[in-house]
């Protein structure tokens, strides 16, 4: 079984490049099954959830290889399939962003629902009224989504909450509708205008990504491209919260502070000095952090729900206490009872946390509940005296290409063994 061990206590000191963005190249893998053609994909990550998305495009008859560390290359032209097998499905989480793309191609589509995850149940219902509301005919018996839609018709869509995936699957099967869709009410996250400026470098019309309301005049046929993909903001903020935790100096090539400015404002009020260049950002924290106003998650520009459990962790030994609400997820707070073995004061009741900081952290046996609570876990680590072992670490290569090498890089004492 992998495991890392990390010996904390000592301040970090060092220079790494921050990866492509997860939730960037998910939908985007989608997405090249729009176009009958290659796509060079620069800055994609190498993670657990992407060889599932190859391996998703493979059963569909693509190919894709990787050329060189970090380029992938997707050819879609030869596409034969339009059912995903339920295995396929079980290996991540957000394939239902097939749905749309696969829709929009080939004029149906397989697949098993997705289920609930590790945060709680993870409805699609959204993704699915959408995908009506362009004309498709879905049956979902059995836990098999039947979708037929011979002819998507654009037209005005209403989102109820702005969800990431759904407004995803609505660009990507509007793509293929005649006429115009509009998304209103749409999710904002930088992701998705990242997903608008790969569809446009295909051909695509879209406007309107990181706003309320996203537009797509359909029926343009896409070809293929080259198209880097945006850096991960998420990984940003939690080596930002290493530094936060562990103290010391670091900077981190290629990071981009408009995209994660309510989590370096939250930084910055606890104490850490922050600064942007054009080669990526760095962060100096050198005292005792301080609690900070509450945190509340919320949809894109809200403060991120998957940075909570990484400043939680942040600020387990800071002055005073620190009440955070989770409002998106009901099952975000499983990383509490691992923080709480080595000595963190939080108390859960619902959706609301009060982390009170303590003077000692020390190191003990841990293990990953899922992915952002899996890096909480190592930001504690750095700052607890003696040593952690962190297991299950499955959930952590969901998201981070090489978190030990990225925080040996830090300055970090951290090993993997066991692969
Ligand atoms: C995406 C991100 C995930 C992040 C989340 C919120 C990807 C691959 N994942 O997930 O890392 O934590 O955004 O920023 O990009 N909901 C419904 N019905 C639906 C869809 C969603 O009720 O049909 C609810 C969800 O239960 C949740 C909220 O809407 O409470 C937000 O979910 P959503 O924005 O859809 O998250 P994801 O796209 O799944």
């Amino acid at each position: 079984m992998s495991q890392l061990t990390i010996r904390g206590g000592s301040c970090l000191g060092g220079e790494t490049e921050i990866q492509g963005a997860k939730n960037s190249v998910l939908p985007i893998l989608a997405a090249t099954l729009l176009t009958a053609g290659q796509v060079e994909l620069r800055g994609c990550p190498r993670l657990r959830d992407v060889d599932a998305s190859i391996h998703i495009l493979r059963d569909l008859g693509c190919t894709a290889r990787w050329e060189g560390e970090n380029v992938l290359l997707v050819d879609t032209r030869n596409l034969n399939g339009c059912a995903v097998s339920e295995r396929l499905m079980r290996e991540m989480r957000s394939s239902a962003i097939f749905l749309g793309a696969i829709l929009a191609r080939c004029g149906q589509a397989e697949l098993s629902y997705p289920g609930g995850c590790e945060l709680g149940p993870r409805p699609i219902d959204l993704h699915l009224s959408g995908l009506r509301d362009l004309g498709a005919e879905i049956d979902d018996a059995g836990g098999v989504l039947h979708c037929k839609a011979p002819c998507l018709q654009g037209r005005e869509i209403v989102l109820s909450l702005p969800s990431v995936g759904a407004t995803e699957n609505l660009m990507l099967a509007a793509c293929g509708a005649d006429g115009v869709t509009t998304i209103s009410n749409a999710a904002r996250e930088p992701e998705i205008v990242d997903l608008q400026q790969f569809l446009t470098a295909c051909g695509a019309k879209v406007s309107g990504a990181g706003t309320s309301t996203v537009s797509v005049e359909g029926g343009k046929p896409l070809h293929g491209c080259t198209y880097t993909v945006m850096p991960d903001r998420i990984v940003t903020a939690t080596y930002l919260c290493a530094a936060a935790s562990a103290g010391g100096e670091i900077f981190l090539q290629g990071a981009r502070e408009a995209h994660l400015s309510t989590v370096t404002a939250v930084l910055r009020e606890a104490g850490c000095s922050i600064r942007s260049e054009e080669r990526g950002m760095a962060c100096v924290c050198r005292d005792r952090l301080t609690a900070v106003r509450p945190v509340r998650t919320a949809p894109y520009p809200g403060f991120p729900t998957d940075a909570q459990a990484i400043l939680m962790a942040a600020l387990l030994r800071s002055r005073g206490a620190t009440v955070f609400e989770e409002n998106l997820f009901a099952s975000r707070y499983r990383h509490v009872d691992e923080l709480a073995r080595m000595g963190a004061d939080i108390r859960v009741s619902g959706r609301v946390a009060v982390v009170t900081g303590i003077k000692t952290l020390h190191g003990a046996p841990v293990r990953c509940t899922d992915l952002r609570g899996g890096a909480a876990l190592c930001v504690a680590a750095l700052a607890a005296e003696g040593e952690t072992s962190v297991r299950e670490i499955g959930h952590i290569d969901r998201g981070y290409e090489d978190i030990a090498g990225d925080l040996r890089r830090l300055g970090a004492e951290i090993v993997r063994t066991g692969d």
